[in-house]
């Protein structure tokens, strides 16, 4: 197959590239990002040179975005990802979550190829108890939320006004290797390395269920392969952890690993003030995808994050240029007047 990667330069896009061009060895990618703070070409340095892969320096909202490319089916992993960002200013999100998903689902009615759009739990709001299932009413919090779930129903819609060959995933929360070290758990390990506080928003009792990001790629390939035009696939590894529990789980697993004192580490939490509109949990129930087409998790947490914890720990390269930079700003204009240092 050959196929088009959007987002190809960020977390778990470049993630998804690696897996397939490793997978398997006749297919192509071409890989379409606009390389915006999260898109970075150092994620994808090992692969760079294979003569199966290419990158293409292209906005998804662009109408000519395919112009001139073959191939078999869409990957639309490109967004604006981060919901702290969006409530600072939810504008990009708008017009890349809705308005480049609109564009890529024209180009697949138009060459008719499959589409698979890749979203999220967060579609589905927070629940206090029990799971979501894919029939669950989509109750978006935050502007990041709500312009997901705009751009799965602007996929139904292609699938039930013009017939295109459609799928939507919904995972859960994403962490290992190249993920921007502004989400948490990056930011956690990072921050303990550089003895630089770590903001907990609220009691830090808001629970998420945290996905290997392989993981998540290999679903997302069952899916493209095996996957019924139409549906909704819930991504998830019944991993559910409070915030708070899990920052104290990667700060010890890090003080171990690097001979650094636990409890000068535990001594960086910082209790924040809360995120506004914060989910207090999510949850979803991923049996759909485990019965009809075979996929599971095959990384248990521990494993996971002890992979991470080395990953982030001997890459000081990748994530040395990112902090100095658009990090910082971030970091300062988020949390500069907040955190208690
Ligand atoms: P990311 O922010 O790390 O990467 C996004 C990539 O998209 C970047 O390379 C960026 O340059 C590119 N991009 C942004 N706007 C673009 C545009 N207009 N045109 C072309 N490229 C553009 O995000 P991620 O965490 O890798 O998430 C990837 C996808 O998975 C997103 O659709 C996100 O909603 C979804 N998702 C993420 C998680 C998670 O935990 N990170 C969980 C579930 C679903
Ligand atoms: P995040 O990685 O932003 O993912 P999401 O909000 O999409 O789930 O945050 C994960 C959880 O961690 C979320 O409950 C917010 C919380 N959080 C903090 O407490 N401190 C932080 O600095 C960040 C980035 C997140």
């Amino acid at each position: 197959m050959k196929l088009l990667v959007t987002g190809g330069a960020g977390f778990i896009a470049s993630n998804y590239i690696r897996h397939v061009l490793h997978t398997y060895p006749d297919y192509q990618v071409i890989n379409l990002d606009s390389l915006t703070y999260a898109g970075n070409l150092e994620n994808l340095k090992d692969v760079e040179d294979s003569e199966r892969y290419t990158f293409m320096k292209r906005d998804i909202c662009d109408s000519h975005v395919a112009d001139g490319l073959e191939f078999d089916a869409i990957l639309n992993f490109a967004a604006e990802s981060h919901v702290d960002r969006s409530i600072l200013d939810a504008q990009p999100f708008l017009q890349t979550n809705i308005m480049g998903t609109y564009n890529l689902l024209e180009v697949a009615r138009k060459r008719n190829c499959t589409f698979l759009h890749v979203s999220t739990d967060e579609v589905y709001g927070s629940i206090e108890d029990g799971f979501f299932n894919e029939e669950s009413p989509l109750m978006p919090n935050s502007p990041y939320a709500a312009s997901k779930a705009s751009s799965d129903m602007l996929v139904r819609a292609y699938v039930e006004t013009h017939k295109i060959n459609a799928m939507i995933t919904r995972c859960s929360n994403n962490y290992g290797p190249y993920q921007f070290p502004e989400k948490l758990i990056p930011l956690v390990i990072l921050n303990a390395i550089n003895s630089r506080p770590i903001p907990v928003y609220g009691d830090g009792m808001n629970v998420r269920d945290w996905i290997h990001v392989v993981d998540h790629c290999k679903a997302v390939d069952t899916v493209l392969h095996k996957g019924t035009s139409g549906r909704v696939y819930n991504i998830g590894s019944r991993n559910e952890q409070p915030n708070i529990d899990l920052i104290k789980k990667i700060l010890s697993k890090t003080a171990e690993k690097l001979d650094l004192d636990e409890n000068k580490l535990m001594g960086l939490i910082n209790f924040v003030e809360d995120r506004k509109g914060h989910d207090r949990r999510y949850a979803i129930n991923p049996l759909m995808i485990e019965k009809d087409l075979g996929w599971k998790p095959e990384m248990t947490f521990d494993e996971g994050i002890e992979k991470t914890i080395e990953w982030y720990t001997t890459n000081n390269q990748w994530w040395g240029r990112i902090i100095s930079g658009e990090y910082i700003k971030y970091y300062n204009l988020q949390y500069g007047e907040r955190l208690d240092t």
